[in-house]
This record gives C-alpha cells, structure tokens and sequence, in this order.
C-alpha cells in the first residue's frame, strides 16, 4: 500500500496558503484588467464547453493547484486505478468502473488479477443487449404471454440512483415500455409505483450487488407477492408451487455480484445478470446495473451512454493536468474547501430532465469523500467531502438562489446547460429554450459581477434599500454547456464527475471507493427492529431516547 502524500506538507499547499492570505477576489476586475481570461480558462472536454473564468482564481492560484496535483499524484494514481491495482485498499479490491466502458476490441486487453476483464464485460453488455432486445421485440413475454410494457427496477443506493437519473435525463429517448424505480422500505414506494400497474405485463429487476440489502430483499419478496396475488387473482395462475415458479422466471431477473444468493432467492440464474467487485455501486450505473435503461431505451443508446463515458475517461489520461478538465474542477473544489472554507457545492442544471443529477452527485462525491481516515487508516489532515446539492434552474432561481447571491456563506456552483432543447417551444413566436437559457447566462453574470451600491443608487433607490439591493458578486460559478442532453453528453457528464471526485480524494488521500460509514446504522437497524416490534429486553436494551422514541411509537401505531 502506498502512502498517501499528506497534500498540506506539500509546497504547493504552502504556496497556496499564502496566495490565500493576500487574496483579493475581484472578478469585475480581473475581466476587466484581462480581456483573455474567458478564453484562457475555458477547456474543451469532448463534448463538454467548460467556462472556468468565472471562478475565484488567479493563473498563479491555478498553476499552483496543479502543482499540488503533481505532488499528491493524481496522475500516477490514476494510472494506478486505470491499470488495476487495489486502490480499493480496505476492501482490498481494484477499481476498474472505467474497463465497463471501454470500446471492444480495445487493445491492450486488460488483464486483471488473473481475469480477462474486456471479454467478461463485453460478454455481459452482450447478454444485457440480447435480453434487452427480446423484451423489446416482444420475444420475451410475461407468463400468459403479453408483452412487457412495465420495468419495476428495485434497487437502493448505487442500484437505484444512478438508473433513475439516467431514465429521467432521457426521456426524449423513450420507447413503449416504462421504468418505475422502487428504492425505499417504506412501504409506500412499491405500493404507490405498483399500483396501476398489470403483473402480466410487468418485468422486475431486482438490482444488489451484494444481494443482501435489506430494503432492496424485502422489497424483491413484496413484489413477488404483488406479482403472485395479482396473477392467481385474475386466475392467469394457480397457487400451486410450480405456477408460481414458473411465474417467477417469467416476471423477474436479477443483476447482481453475487449470483448463488440470486438462486437462492428463487430467481433462475439463467436471468441474472453480473458484475464484478471491483464496480463501486455508485459508480456501477454502466454495469448491468443499468439493464433497466438498456430495455426502457434500447441497447444502442445504453452503448452510447458507455461511449460517453469513456470520451471523458481518455480526456483524463491523455490530457496534462493544467488542461485536464476533471482534474482542475476537483482542484478547483480542494481551492474552495480547503482554503477559503466553503462547506458545501451547488450543481445547477439547467434541463429540467437532469432532476435527480445532484441526489446522482451526492451519493457519488459524499459517500466517496466523506471520509476522516486516509486511505492507510492515519486521520485525514485537512476537511473533505463537500455538501453536494441542487436543482435544476429555473426552479432553484425561485427559492434558494438569494443565499447563494446575497447570503454570507461561499457556494461554489456548477452551471450545466444544453445548446439544443429535447422539446423546442415557442411562445408567441418567441424560442422558450432561448429564453431559458439567458436565465443561465444571467445568473453566472449575476454571480460573478454582482451589481454595486452606485449601480443600485443610478436607477433611483436611496436610503437602506440600496445595501439591500445591492449583489456582492465575486460569487464563484463553472459553466458546462454542450451542444444536447443526448446519452453521449450525458455519460460524459456522470464521468466529469467521478473524476472529479477522484481528484479531490487522491489530494485529501482519502480511498473514494469504500463506504464504511454506512454500516453502523444498518447493523443498528437489525438489533432495534425487534424493539420496535414490540420485545420487552429488546426494548430494555436501548438508550433512555430511542426507549422514548418505541413508548411515543408503541402508544402512536394502531393496531
Ligand atoms: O448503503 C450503501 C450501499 O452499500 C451503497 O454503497 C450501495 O450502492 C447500496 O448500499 C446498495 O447496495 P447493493 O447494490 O449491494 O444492494
């Protein structure tokens, strides 16, 4: 196991240290003393148009980030990851999410602890693409021989979050068959999403890397009965074992690491679908993890979702790092966090179809970077892991946007905005996309150059409401544009920021790819549960306000 580099012993954290102790952020100014600086510090990543200049940099501020890359070794880390070595150190594993979208026939062949990872992969997108096609086609059908109109994808985490963003993103692209998500144990989420729905025509996929998570098995055994219920109600089966066996390998497939408990489940392992462990499940919505998109939109634009991907994933290993777009976004973030405290970081598309993109991005960056411990188990030596959050624009415009304009906190933001709409309006003659997206200008303009307390005074205000309307600006904002929220730019855009993310934990020397924070409350969650049902000891056990918690439930919860 290598040493992480403790990134503020470095000279380049010196450095940046001092830059911040004379810091002036003055953006109106530097535009204005630099008529270069929007060209300067706007980069090209395949298809993403990336404006830095809005940010609170200077070039000695940015030259000295990438040093600090250079001396923590984001690039040799990379190459570490890319060539399969266990930077997964606590679990001991590689981390190989970018071989799921390597082309085929990609050469050399990535060979790693002894498997074939190019072939296995490529067998499975085979196998997805194959299956995906026969639901499509009709091929496949339910047990009484309908067509498939309905996915139900259960999963939770990593095998939800991901789908359910993409399947949102590209609705453009929808087809004649549906995907419904089901994620949460509360038990509403199934039943509301199931409840118009026809079991002969529906098609669960139950989705777990593990195959043990709680939610996603009690879930799996819900939807069995639905299915069972429905099915023997309307007399399309009997409740005879076999009948229902065979309505099982009819109505439901798994995708899974863990394929022995997708049998033992009951689930035919001729349905399933695998991965391996060196896939991360927040960053597994390129693996089988994503066959509910391959079926809802079809095998050719879950490929090029995959191609996406891996245009971004040559631009990092290819590109310098003073060039390379993920990695100053993530230098730009250690910048903000680091040295001028910001705790928390916007993302702000402006697609109405990117909805779920920040709840995407943050089980993606805050499950990878939350971390207090470095990757060789010594304490981190400097804050990590940012709040991620957002929503896309206009919306936001309408509710949070004055604390980010007006508010004492620093909220770096990400602007993302597409050139082409998904569904061209017009009102009035007037393009409504064009208008949408001066929203997007306006804001980072907003942001960045504020408006002055003359400026306010100029227009008529005196007295105390000139302070109230005036705008600070010098607020940091990165703009993303693309030509359109094609599958393409969209996988480009999730791998911007998992390498990102990346970045930002090879200088905080934190491993992004385990997540042991998530285990306590779930080891808790099993020893109350018989509390809550009601077990005298159990209830004994607890502590004076979770026994208060059970009295108020026990007294609440009718019978
Ligand atoms: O609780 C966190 C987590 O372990 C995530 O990392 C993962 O994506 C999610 O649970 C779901 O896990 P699984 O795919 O194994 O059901």
């Amino acid at each position: 196991m290598t040493t992480p580099v403790d990134a503020t012993a470095t000279a380049a954290w010196a450095e940046l240290s001092a830059l911040r102790d004379s810091f002036a952020p003055d953006l109106r100014g530097w535009f204005a003393a630099d008529p270069d600086r929007a060209a300067r510090f706007t980069l090209d990543a395949a298809d993403l148009h990336v404006d830095l200049s809005k940010n609170l940099v200077t070039d000695d501020i940015l030259a000295a980030l990438v040093r600090l890359a250079e001396e923590t070794g984001v690039a040799e880390r990379y190459a570490a990851m890319l060539a399969g070595e266990h930077i997964n150190t606590t679990e001991d594993r590689a981390v190989l999410h970018t071989a799921l979208r390597r082309p085929p026939g990609a050469t050399p062949a990535l060979v790693v602890d002894g498997q074939q990872v190019d072939a296995d992969v490529q067998a499975v997108l085979a196998a997805m693409s194959a299956f995906a096609d026969r639901v499509r086609s009709g091929e496949w059908t339910g047990v009484t021989g309908k067509k498939v109109t309905h996915i139900v994808n259960i999963g939770i985490g990593g095998s939800d979050l991901g789908p359910v963003m993409v399947s949102a993103a590209l609705e453009p692209y929808a087809t004649d068959i549906e995907a419904r998500f089901v994620s949460n144990i509360d038990p509403f989420d199934l039943a509301n999403k199931t409840k118009d729905l026809d079991p002969e025509t529906t098609l669960v996929i139950v989705a777990s890397k593990t195959f043990t998570t709680l939610e996603t098995l009690t879930n799996a055994r819900l939807a069995r009965d639905w299915l069972w219920a429905g099915l023997e109600a309307s007399g399309a089966i009997s409740s005879d074992e076999a009948d229902r066996t065979n309505a099982v390998a009819h109505h439901f497939v798994a995708v899974s690491t863990a394929l022995d408990k997708v049998a033992a489940f009951g689930i035919d392992p001729v349905n399933a679908f695998g991965f391996w462990d060196w896939v991360g499940g927040r960053y597994s919505v390129d693996s089988a993890i994503g066959l509910s998109l391959a079926i809802e939109f079809g095998p050719e634009v879950f490929r090029d979702l995959l191609a996406g991907f891996h245009a971004i994933d040559e631009h990092v290993r290819t590109t310098p790092l003073a060039q390379n777009v993920p990695v100053l976004m993530g230098l730009l973030n250690v910048w903000y966090s680091n040295f001028l405290g910001a705790q928390s970081h916007a993302v702000l598309p402006y697609a109405q179809q990117l909805s779920r993109f920040a709840a995407y991005l943050q089980q993606l960056t805050m499950e990878s970077n939350g971390k207090s411990v470095r990757w060789d188990g010594s304490p981190v030596t400097t804050s990590t892991g940012e709040v991620f959050w957002g929503e896309p624009g206009t919306n936001g415009q309408h509710a949070f946007y004055q604390l980010i304009h007006q508010g004492t906190r620093l909220i770096p933001a990400d602007f993302i905005a597409f050139a082409n709409p998904a569904y061209p309006l017009e009102d009035g003659g007037r393009d409504v996309h064009g208008l949408f997206l001066s929203n997007f200008l306006a804001q980072t303009k907003a942001l960045a150059f504020g408006k002055t307390a003359e400026e306010v005074e100029a227009e008529g205000t005196t007295g105390a409401l000139v302070a109230a309307r005036t705008f600070p600006g010098n607020r940091p904002t990165t703009s993303i544009f693309a030509p359109a929220l094609t599958p393409a730019v969209l996988g480009q855009l999730i791998a911007l920021y998992e390498h990102i993310t990346f970045t930002q934990g090879v200088v905080w020397g934190v491993n992004s790819f385990d997540q042991w924070g998530v285990e306590l409350g779930k080891q808790l969650a099993l020893q109350i549960a018989p509390a809550v049902e009601g077990d005298a000891a159990a209830i004994d056990a607890q502590d004076a306000s979770t026994r208060a918690l059970l009295a108020y439930y026990h007294a609440h919860r009718k019978a």
